[in-house]
């Protein structure tokens, strides 16, 4: 089927905090990657995005900080949106779901599903906090986990053993609001009786998109399979769209229901803007909707939200959801609790200029297909040796030469020799084999054949070596740089998807404007005579130094959350997984501050076996002076690491009190440095 326009969304951020590296590996560019490239094919195309502004993500993330759910979402919806523009993910429209178009929106949804007789009305029994007079979502709750024993689980999920939970599988739930038992009380809600979509989601997916990628299919089979159940669509909560209903005061809807649809309601606000209609992208059946996620929002956009647009009636549901893995940092899961993440705001001031590099080396190990993982060494040399070494050597090389011996003019191709026609008949290949594996969303794939077109044109001028040829032959140089030329101009378009500001540079230098995709290969593209402008360097090397701090930094990170994340219990060890840990008695010899950090001090310990070095996170309790000569414990066996620059062997134990400052632990007699702790 041929498609008319395109209508694609990516993931809508939660505006409780910023955007990170996994973020953009896995949603946003690749979207924006596949945008660009349909828009260079002169595609009819719609880029929605927005923040997510409601349920209770928000209302955790206010009450940790102690301000208004509103308050975040003004802070991050504002600092989100401004990073997705330095960092050019070039949304048509970026939205938020506080919008009043959204609120009508997904209100008007939900009354129409209403009216049609689509949801079932339940009473159920849920928690409900009496100290608080509320109903907890089931996030608000915590228990001991009945698979694994771990007693901090949420009613939602065990983060210590990954299971999925209902609140009512907890053992020993208790309230995170008032940290008592919550009761069992009644309360009405909306469901959506997924059990009856069964067939039509096995037609849809299981029969009609066969073509998803295996990562998605399989998780949809095994939802379907495993057979649906009603789900509700609305909450007792009072941070979201009211239920439109009489009898639903106190209620809002799921924001799970209304996030989606807040693919529509930004969509209407950007006709609305743009004076056109948005109907066309939502309801031709000529229009490709394609959903950009990660993979823990699979369900919701391949099952749920089909079933909502179905049941409307009006609508097309997706033709595609492209969904990714996780990407990891340094080995470890990115988390924004333990602040383990690259964040876009940092890197776009850490690294002016260079946001290719960074949509470059997302793509080259964006997690497609499993989770992957980004080390800044990686980072460093896909960027020296890749960027810089190949597409920026090539490129600058062509230019200068151009300018060298033609003052900038592109010379004429003479006779062309066999290694000439090669690699003309290959560079007219590409595109199509590139724009295939783009429209099939295998990004890196298309990246890889994209780096080769600059390979082949690297390897063509050292082959040829016009350097040495204008000695003897101007017009075989004149033909060689053509060729050259042609490969630079095609790379133009390919890579701009990709690295769309690097190539708007070279478009300038090359001086051509209105390129598009079916431009691309054609050996013949920048005609003899043409007037070039001023070489630019494309790329930057990065430095040792440079990676060294951003590892430095991650690293200060984890010592500094050390302290911090030991307020619930733990999970049961054996007792031999304690005999691993060899904790002793120690000294402390000498003490000083860590250069740039606040919270770190360097300390000099006798441990009884040998002196050595200890980075630890007290800096903020205790000088320098405080703790030279105080008896401390010290976990000896701790693998040694690299905490700013200094090799940190162990780790001085800590007890922190529920405000925060932290003490030594000490025995309460003298005991001699190396006493054995067990
Ligand atoms: N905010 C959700 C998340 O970050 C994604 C919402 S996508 C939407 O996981 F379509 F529902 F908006
Ligand atoms: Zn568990």
């Amino acid at each position: 089927m041929t498609f008319k326009r395109h209508t694609v969304t990516s993931a809508l951020p939660y505006a409780n905090g910023p955007v990170h590296i996994g973020h953009l590996a896995g949603v946003y560019v690749p979207a924006d990657i596949y945008v660009r490239f349909l828009r260079l094919q002169r595609k009819d195309v719609l880029f929605i995005c927005g923040s997510d502004e409601l349920g209770v993500p928000i209302t955790l993330r206010a009450k940790k900080e102690g301000v208004t759910p509103q308050d975040v979402v003004d802070r991050y919806h504002q600092m989100i949106k401004n990073s997705f523009e330095q960092f050019g993910i070039s949304f048509d429209h970026y939205s938020r779901t506080s919008s009043p178009v959204h609120w009508e929106t997904s209100s008007e949804f939900f009354k129409t599903l209403y009216n049609k007789g689509v949801f079932t009305e339940e009473v159920r029994e849920q928690y409900f906090d009496e100290a608080n007079q509320q109903f907890l979502a089931d996030r608000y709750i915590q228990g001991t986990c009945p698979h694994c024993g771990f007693d901090a689980a949420y009613g939602d999920q065990c983060e210590n053993c990954g299971s999925s939970l209902s609140p009512s599988d907890l053992i020993e739930p208790k309230s995170m609001l008032s940290g008592q038992p919550p009761v069992l009380k009644s309360t009405k809600h909306w469901y959506l009786p997924m059990d009856e979509y069964e067939n039509w989601l096995k037609r849809y997916i299981l029969e009609g998109h066969q073509e998803w990628k295996t990562n998605v299919f399989g998780q949809c089979k095994s939802w379907i399979d495993q057979g649906l159940k009603p789900r509700a669509m609305t909450r007792d909560l009072d941070w979201g769209v009211p239920v439109p209903l009489d009898d639903a005061e106190g209620k809002v809807l799921y924001v799970w229901f209304d996030a989606p649809i807040g693919y529509i309601s930004a969509t209407k606000e950007w006709a609305a803007a743009n004076n056109t209609e948005w109907e066309p992208y939502w309801k031709d059946q000529d229009t490709r909707l394609v959903h950009f996620i990660g993979k823990d929002n699979i369900v919701f956009h391949c099952i749920i939200f089909p079933v909502i647009l179905h049941a409307h009636g009006d609508y097309i549901v997706p033709d595609n959801v492209p969904a990714n893995e996780f990407l990891n940092l340094e080995g470890d899961k990115i988390s924004t609790s333990r602040n383990w993440a690259v964040w876009l705001h940092e890197y776009l001031e850490e690294f002016p200029g260079k946001e290719d590099v960074l949509r470059y080396v997302l793509c080259a190990n964006a997690p497609e297909t499993k989770d992957n993982d980004f080390t800044w060494k990686e980072f460093q040399a896909r960027n020296n040796n890749e960027l810089l070494a190949i597409f920026g050597n090539f490129i600058n090389r062509a230019v200068v030469l151009t300018h060298k011996y033609f003052q900038g003019k592109v010379p004429e191709a003479g006779t062309m020799f066999d290694l000439d026609q090669q690699v003309i008949s290959r560079l007219e290949q590409y595109p199509d084999q590139i724009a295939d594996s783009l429209q099939n969303f295998r990004f890196r794939e298309a990246l890889i054949q994209m780096m080769e077109v600059a390979r082949m044109g690297n390897k063509f001028l050292a082959d040829t070596e016009p350097w040495k040829v204008i000695k003897q032959d101007e017009v075989r140089v004149g033909t060689i740089l053509n060729i050259s030329l042609q490969i630079a101009a095609t790379l133009a378009i390919i890579a701009s998807p990709f690295l769309p500001r690097t190539c708007k540079k070279l478009q300038d230098m090359l001086n051509l404007q209105d390129l598009s995709w079916s431009d691309a290969g054609n050996s013949n593209l920048i005609s003899a005579a043409h007037q070039l402008n001023k070489p630019e360097l494309l790329f930057e090397r990065i430095e040792d130094a440079q990676v060294e701090q951003q590892i430095a930094k991650l690293e200060a990170s984890k010592a500094e959350n050390q302290t911090v994340e030991v307020s619930t219990s733990k999970a049961e060890i054996s007792f031999e997984d304690f005999t691993k840990m060899d904790i002793r008695i120690g000294k402390v010899l000498k003490a000083e501050k860590v250069h740039k950090s606040k919270k770190l001090l360097k300390l000099q310990i006798d441990t009884g076996l040998d002196q050595r070095t200890i980075v630890s996170g007290i800096a903020q309790h205790y000088t320098p002076e405080q703790v030279v000569g105080k008896q401390v414990t010290i976990l000896i066996n701790l693998a040694p690491r690299k905490i700013m620059g200094i090799d940190s062997q162990g780790m001085v134990l800590m007890a922190e009190n529920s405000d925060g400052t932290l003490s030594f632990l000490q025995p309460d007699q003298e005991v001699n440095p190396g006493g054995e702790v067990s």
